[in-house]
Formats: structure tokens, sequence, C-alpha cells
């Protein structure tokens, strides 16, 4: 239990009303800082591990928002701020470190006379033991170091003996302790990085809704994560940890129980089914319950870990090269069963993909009755020769949708099975990428509520009002069949959806109605081509008229900056389908005009740093609108800068680089005169 922080005025009802930063003297902004860092902090574990908030959220949202001011304002930076939890930095590639010591893998086995037999064997050596009984988690494992109490790296699990920093990104997880009260001065811990199902579910959503795959598993979900170079897109996503381990360089803990104390003291988010038994019969009993229990738990759990608790029986068993002797995870049974796959039919997915899938005679996995398992691709049925009528075998691995594994008989080359030439649902054309295939109809129903969420987004139409309950209302209704349905839409028939109202309709109409002024490159982002995001939809822009465009070959293509085949390809095949150059003549001729807009010239070669707030703008509005017309907006003061721009509350330091390398400093106003009078 991590103690509350004494005579820290943000903790127990904090008062959010702040004076103006500039108010502050630097002793008292340091101050501030100090206090608001260790709230947060405390905050942080309150919500996070103890699951016991002590402030609202809005109250730490005004306690954070202070923080991150003061540290611009003042130049207090600190890559152990809770600030941090929302990014850094991009990085260029991640580090490889070593590990403290080794991360040796596992005996294992779902066997009970397996777990029997390593019992004995530690008997023999050892005489009576007692396990410590923890789930195994299926997640990502870490390790997490600190140095002084504070929080020095993370690194992954890599080949065991070295792995990558991914420091910034553990450091965006909220239960991961940035400081440690009470430390020793060296002290390195393990932890299994995990995503909670439902976060998991709701990535997977907005991941399809992006026209991006969804992830297959939770555990890929969080392996993929941890290791991403950005931290800022980390943060975004649902990641949570447990940690189990503590690697005790000084040899000062005797067993697995006082570790787990000792994490649980210094505040890190603990496992609370972890408990001690005192034989492996109990191990296997508590195995039987969470076998149970696992469907129902926010975390996928594919075994348990019986440990020894003794460390100096532990030291006495040593470990072979590859796993520690006084520990063994017993499995968990997959979910197999066998049956017979009755007919092999073809499903389009949210994103257009086309999945072969078996319908099976019902079969029963551990309280699951399973009538149809992916088969995946063409390329997996013709691997492992299923055909309608092979008796094969399934297997459902946590959450997922099951899968055919193997095929016990009946199998053979399948002549029978082709993935078809047009969709399914709609008939339209089907292109293959990879082992693949698609269907290229942005407005195949199978995915149009996607295509027209995305259509209207903001980087998109920017259409207010269509988000996921619209998008489902619309095409549920049948008013939207295609996304030239749209501008189509009238009042009466709108205002007669559930929830809507005359207010709602107009809004709608009116958006549509200003949306169909449009950049080219926009529009083109907003047809929903593959692999096209808003940077190639405005290079194709730039290199072709929308007729051109649509008529391009994929050698034209190919002459474009960052177009290679792939996109080529799909540029080509999106419009080969003739729904979708019919959307688009469909758009046209409701009264869309997508005209090419020049980029600016006014401010070319301009390089610009912004540091403060200019009053009336957000930080992004101004990038947008200089970027827009020739200049560049960078983050850090160099020769290269032509002007910093000093707003309310500026930082200290871009302010002292400006002043070595000679930059001309501009304040709000004269930035006004200067700069924005210039353009139109
Ligand atoms: S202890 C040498 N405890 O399983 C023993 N590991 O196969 C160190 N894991 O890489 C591991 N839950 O990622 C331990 N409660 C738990 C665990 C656990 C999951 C993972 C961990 C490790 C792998 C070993």
């Amino acid at each position: 239990m991590v103690e509350e922080p004494d005579d820290n005025p943000y903790v127990r009802d904090p008062n959010t009303s702040f004076s103006p930063v500039e108010d502050l003297s630097e002793a008292a902004a340091r101050e501030q800082v100090r206090d608001l860092r260790e709230a947060l902090e405390y905050h942080d574990y309150r919500y996070y591990v103890a699951n016991d908030p002590v402030v609202a959220d809005r109250t730490y949202d005004a306690l954070f928002d202070r923080l991150a001011a003061l540290e611009e304002a003042f130049d207090l930076d600190d890559e152990n701020s809770p600030t941090r939890r929302v990014g850094g930095e991009p990085l260029d590639e991640l580090e490889t470190v070593e590990h403290v010591a080794p991360l040796l893998s596992l005996q294992s086995s779902g066997d009970a006379a397996e777990i029997r037999e390593f019992d004995r064997r530690i008997r023999d050596a050892v005489g009576d033991v007692a396990y410590s009984a923890e789930p195994k988690f299926d997640g990502f494992s870490v390790e997490v170091v600190y140095e002084d109490g504070a929080f020095e790296r993370a690194v992954t699990r890599g080949d065991g003996q070295e792995g990558e920093d991914v420091s910034a990104n553990v450091r965006t997880i909220g239960s991961v302790p940035l400081h440690l009260s009470d430390a020793p001065d060296f002290l390195a811990v393990r932890g299994e990085v995990y995503m909670p199902r439902s976060g998991f579910q709701a990535l997977n959503e907005r991941r399809i809704e992006r026209g991006e795959e969804p992830f297959a598993n939770p555990r890929n979900a969080a392996a993929g994560t941890v290791r991403l170079l950005d931290p800022g897109t980390v943060a975004d996503r649902p990641l949570d940890v447990f940690f189990y381990d503590v690697i005790d360089t000084s040899a000062t803990l005797t067993a697995q129980t006082e570790a787990f104390d000792l994490l649980r003291d210094l505040g890190f988010r603990v496992n609370d089914r972890t408990t001690v038994v005192d034989d492996v019969e109990a191990v296997i009993d508590y195995r039987d319950r969470l076998v149970a229990a696992r469907d129902d738990l926010e975390y996928e759990v594919d075994g348990v870990v019986a440990k020894v608790v003794d460390f100096e029986k532990r030291e006495e068993l040593g470990s072979t090269a590859r796993h520690p002797r006084w520990a063994f995870a017993y499995k968990f049974p997959a979910r197999t069963g066998e049956t017979t796959v009755e007919r092999i039919v073809v499903q389009v997915g949210r994103t257009g993909k086309l999945t072969p899938v078996a319908l099976l005679d019902p079969v029963d996995l551990q309280g699951v009755t399973i009538s149809r398992a992916t088969l995946h691709n063409a390329a997996q049925i013709r691997e492992l020769g299923v055909r309608e009528g092979s008796t094969v075998r399934i297997e459902r691995a946590g959450d997922v949708i099951p899968e055919v594994v193997e095929v016990v008989e009946g199998g053979g080359a399948d002549d029978d099975f082709t993935m078809p030439e047009t969709c399914p649902v709609c008939d339209g054309t089907v292109v293959q990428e990879g082992e693949h295939h698609y269907c290229t109809n942005a407005s195949c129903p199978a995915q149009l509520r996607r295509s027209l969420r995305h259509f209207c987004s903001r980087d998109a139409m920017d259409v207010e009002g269509v988000g996921t309950e619209a998008a489902d209302q619309l095409v549920e209704s049948g008013l939207v069949e295609s996304l030239a349905d749209l501008y189509r839409l009238d009042a009466d028939d709108l205002a007669a959806l559930d929830g809507w109202g005359e207010r709602s309709a107009e809004n709608l109409l009116a958006g549509l109605e200003a949306s169909k002024d449009v950049d080219l490159g926009t529009f083109v982002y907003a047809l929903g081509i593959r692999h096209v995001g808003s940077e190639r939809a405005r290079a194709l822009a730039a290199a072709f008229s929308l007729d051109d465009l649509m008529d391009a070959s994929v050698d034209d293509l190919l002459t474009v900056e960052d177009v290679g085949p792939e996109v080529a390809e799909a540029v080509v095949s999106h419009f080969d389908a003739e729904a979708n150059v019919e959307t688009v003549e469909r758009l046209l001729d409701a009264g869309v005009t997508p005209e090419r807009r020049d980029r600016g010239t006014e401010l070319d070669g301009l390089t610009v740093v912004f540091t403060g707030s200019v009053p009336g703008y957000t930080r992004s509005e101004l990038t947008e609108l200089l970027e827009t017309h020739g200049a560049s907006v960078t983050s850090s003061v160099s020769g290269e800068t032509d002007y910093l721009v000093v707003g309310e509350n500026p930082g200290q330091r871009k302010r002292e680089r400006a002043e070595e390398e000679g930059v001309e400093t501009l304040d709000p106003e004269a930035f006004e005169e200067r700069i924005l009078s210039r353009l139109d």
C-alpha cells in the first residue's frame, strides 16, 4: 500500500482555480511542479493500481493541465513526469539493452501427470515445499528497472539475454510507478503487459473503422503496441500490466511471498488471485478453478505457474540453461474439438476482406457450441487440404474466433474451392493482395457503414454528425445504399429516424451542403481507397486531375513519390470497379466539386518555431495555417529557424536557444504583422 503524501495541497479536495502562470516566481513554480507531480503519481496509483481513486477525473485533468502548463512555461522537463504518460517524441528505432538477469522460460505442460512428476523431483531434492500459485498471463513480458527510486528503463524479453528498450512506451501505462518511495537504490522487476479484453475490442472497432486490419488477439495487440516507435500512439491504446517477480540483486528477500509483498508495498500492480498452497494437488485444483473462470477475466490466462516459495530451496534446485528447476507452468487445456465441415462459404468483413469460413456440424468446446470456424484465406485451405466433408480439428484460443487447425480425415487437394471473382455480397470486383482477397466496392453493404464514417470524418469531407450510430441508422433504414446517396437525403426522412429531430436533420444537411466545395486531395482521401491515407491522397491530387486519376495505369501512378506497386494496384483496382466509378460520377452530379487547391507559396522557405500560446489560435491551427502557405513549423530552435514566436506562457529553453543562435523572436502582434498579414 502506497502512503498518501503528507502536506500536499493537490491530494484531498484540491483547489483547481490556479493563479496565472506568469504570476509565479521560478521558485514557486518549481515547488508547485514538485507537488503536482507527487499528487498526480499518487492519483495514478489510486486509480490504476488500488482501484480506489481519491479525486474526480475532472480534478485530475485540471491538475494535469496545470502541471503541463508550468513545465512548458518554466522549461521544467522530466522524463518521469506524469505528463509523459501521454507519450513523448517518436523514436527512430528501439535500442537493444542487456537484461539485469537472463529471462528464462518455464517448463510447461497441460498434463497433470507432468506437474506431479515435477513436484516429485522437487521433493526428492529438497523435501517438502510450498508453492506460489499464480495465473500465467498471456501477454508480453517486460523488465522494468528503477534507480534511486526513479523509473530508469523498461526492456522487452527479446532473446532472454537482451531485449529492446521500450521505456517511453511503458511509461504511458498508468499503473507503472514512475517513482518509488523507500525502494532500494537499484530494483529490477518483471511483469506481463497485456491489453484488457474490453479495450482490445474497442481498439479493433476503431481499426476497422479506419480500414486497418484488426489485431488477431489481445496478446498480439499488446506485443505490437509495446514495440511501437511512437509513444503517443501507445498512450492511446489500453495497456495494463501485472508484476510478478523481483530480481533481487542484493539477496535480501527469502521467499516469493516477500517479493510479492514488496511489489505491493511499493505500489506495483499485482494480481490478487496469486496465492500460496501446500502441495501439488492444490495447484491442480487452483488451475481447475481458474480454467472455469477464464472467460470472465479481463485478461487472458493460458495456465498457472507454480513456483517454489522458499528462495533457499530455489537456490539448491538451481536452473538449467533454459529454465529454473523450481517453477512449472501447468497449461490450460487447449479448447479443441473434432467435427465435420458441412460447407465452405465466403464471408465479407467490414474492411472488405473475403474470408472463407467452414460451416460445421455443431460441436461443444468446453461449454461453447461452435458451428463455424475461420479458414483465414484460400492458401490456408490448400495448405490444410480442407474440403467439404473433411473431419477437422478446430481450436478456440481465448476470445478469438474458432479456427480450423488440422484435417483429421478426408482431406486432400481441394479442387472445389476457389475464391469468388466477385464479391458474394455486392458482386463488386475482388482483388488479391498477398494471401488475402478484398472487395473493392466502397459502397458494398458489408463495408458501407465504415466507408460512410470515413467519408464524413474530419480529415475527409468533414461532415459532422455521422458517427457510428448515425452511420448504422442511415444504412439500416435503407436511406443510404451508396456514398452518393448522402447528398440525396431529405430532412423529413432524416427527422423520422429514431432519436433524430428537425434540428439534427437540418444540421446534417447543412454540413453536407458545405462539404461539396472540397479540395481534390481531401476528396480522393474520402473515397476510402485501400492504402491511400490523407498524405498520399494529396500527392495523387497534386499529380493528376480526378479524371486522369481514374484512368491512370499502374505505371502512371508509380511516377508519384511515395506510391509503390501495392498502392498503385489498389488505386487501379478501385477505379476498375464500376461501382466506385459510378459513386464518383453520382457525387459529382450531386454537386460535389473537388478542386485542386494549390498550396500557397507566400511563406515558402520560412521556418518557424512556437513557444507559448498565440491568442485566438490553437497550436495545430497555426501549424496548419502556416504549412498550407509553404512554411515549415518545427518543434525546436536551430540555426535553420527564421523566427521564434513567443506567445503567452512561453518556455525558457527555446528563448535561450533563440538568443544563442541569433534567431529573431516575435511577440503575437509582431507575428500578425510580419507573417499572418502576408496571407490572403
Ligand atoms: S515467472 C523463470 N510468472 O511466462 C520464471 N512468468 O514462459 C520467470 N508469464 O516470459 C517467469 N505469467 O512472460 C512467471 N505469473 C507468471 C507469469 C509468467 C506469465 C510469462 C512470462 C515468461 C513466460 C515464461
